[in-house]
């Protein structure tokens, strides 16, 4: 019986162990769903990656599931919004970041409807300032609920991945010697730990780049401040989670370029490329090419084990779609990026 089915609040730091089971079961069995050959990564490496990021200063969560008398998590959704402490939460309060899923077995009874109507009821009460959210979508039936809500498709999005396998090392090798001898005065430097005296220029170089990947019709700004990039550093060693940065400077000091991965010891088949940006007045000097050569031939060194790199990108990409097609990245995941304006007619 649907009305059976209780949805419940999941706090990360508070919850009993059937609870944290119900989600670890929820959760891998969507990922199985969704991605059937990418590993599982380990339950306690993901409970401690869960427990940081809900203590996370910038960004409130919240997780509901919906649970079967049994014990099961037939449901789960996740909300996440800007904290009033965050430098951008002016211009992002009124988004929400939601992912809702319902286990294959409870489709189709009206389940997810009522876990998005509870998110958004306790949204008007917790976060009033949410007019709109915005949800990555992979699965057809999703997108069928997505479409019967009225939700609009706002960004076609994928992850894509490179095979170490299918590199051709002597182009990138290529890229790394002819951007070194296009800009001369241009230092490479390789960190975990961006260096005080970069930290200013190089969250503004990381803002400005962000701010310049195709948001399709998504509003936001994204503000990254030095104070942030600090707490990501901190995170980061708190997960067990080892962050490589690469970044250009220029002869007058300036960040021009930088580009950053992310490498699990517990997922030691993958390193996650993140942002690569160069700013305006540097592009199209083959910084870019540089940046992204160097950041393989720096995985080939420090972790020969990897498989392969995944990397998120918006299908209207251009540039960045040049140098990573060029590298040998496939669409790996297409995923449709859908925008639902509160509130939903007919729902609360
Ligand atoms: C992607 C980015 C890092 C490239 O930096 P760059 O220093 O200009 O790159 P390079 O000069 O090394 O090379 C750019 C290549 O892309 C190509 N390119 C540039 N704009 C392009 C476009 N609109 N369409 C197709 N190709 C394009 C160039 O022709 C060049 O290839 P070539 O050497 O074969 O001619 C830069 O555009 C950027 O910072 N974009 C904003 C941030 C962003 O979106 N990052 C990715 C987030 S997923």
């Amino acid at each position: 019986m649907e009305s059976d089915i209780k949805i419940l609040e999941f706090r990360p730091e508070a919850a009993p162990e059937a609870l944290w089971t119900a989600y670890f079961d929820h959760s891998e069995a969507m990922h199985r769903e969704i991605d059937p050959q990418d590993p599982l990564l380990g339950r306690e490496r993901h409970r401690a990656m869960l427990l940081v990021a809900f203590k996370a200063p910038y960004v409130s969560r919240r997780l509901y599931l919906a649970l079967t008398p049994g014990g099961e998590a037939a449901g789960l959704a996740s909300v996440s919004t800007e904290t009033p402490r965050s430098p951008s939460y002016q211009d992002n309060k009124h988004l929400g970041n939601l992912n809702l899923s319902v286990l294959p077995g409870y489709r189709g009874r009206g389940l997810g409807w009522r876990l998005l109507n509870h998110v958004i009821s306790e949204l008007a009460v917790k976060e009033p300032a949410v007019a709109e959210l915005m949800s990555p979508v992979v699965l057809e039936p999703g997108k069928k609920f997505c479409g019967k809500l009225g939700a609009k498709m706002a960004l076609a999005h994928a992850e894509n991945r490179l095979y170490v396998k299918d590199i051709d090392w002597a182009m990138v090798e290529h890229w790394a010697a002819e951007g070194r001898r296009r800009n001369p005065g241009t230092t490479v430097l390789t960190v975990g730990i961006i260096p005080e005296e970069d930290i200013k220029d190089y969250s503004e170089a990381y803002t400005e780049a962000m701010n310049q990947q195709p948001f399709g019709e998504i509003s936001m700004k994204i503000t990254v401040t030095p104070e942030q990039i600090r707490v990501g550093e901190k995170e980061c060693l708190e997960t067990g989670a080892e962050d490589t940065v690469i970044y250009t400077r220029e002869a007058n000091g300036a960040v021009s370029g930088l580009t950053e991965t992310a490498y699990l010891k517990d997922s030691p088949h993958k390193v996650r490329q993140m942002l690569t940006g160069v700013r305006l007045k540097y592009r199209g000097r083959g910084l870019g090419k540089l940046l992204k050569a160097l950041m393989l031939l720096e995985i080939r060194a420090k972790h020969p084990g990897v498989k392969y790199v995944v990397t998120g990108n918006a299908d209207s990409n251009a540039p960045m779609l040049a140098i990573n097609n060029a590298l040998g990245f496939k669409k790996h995941l297409p995923i449709l990026f859908y925008k639902l304006k509160l509130p939903v007619p007919g729902g609360r």
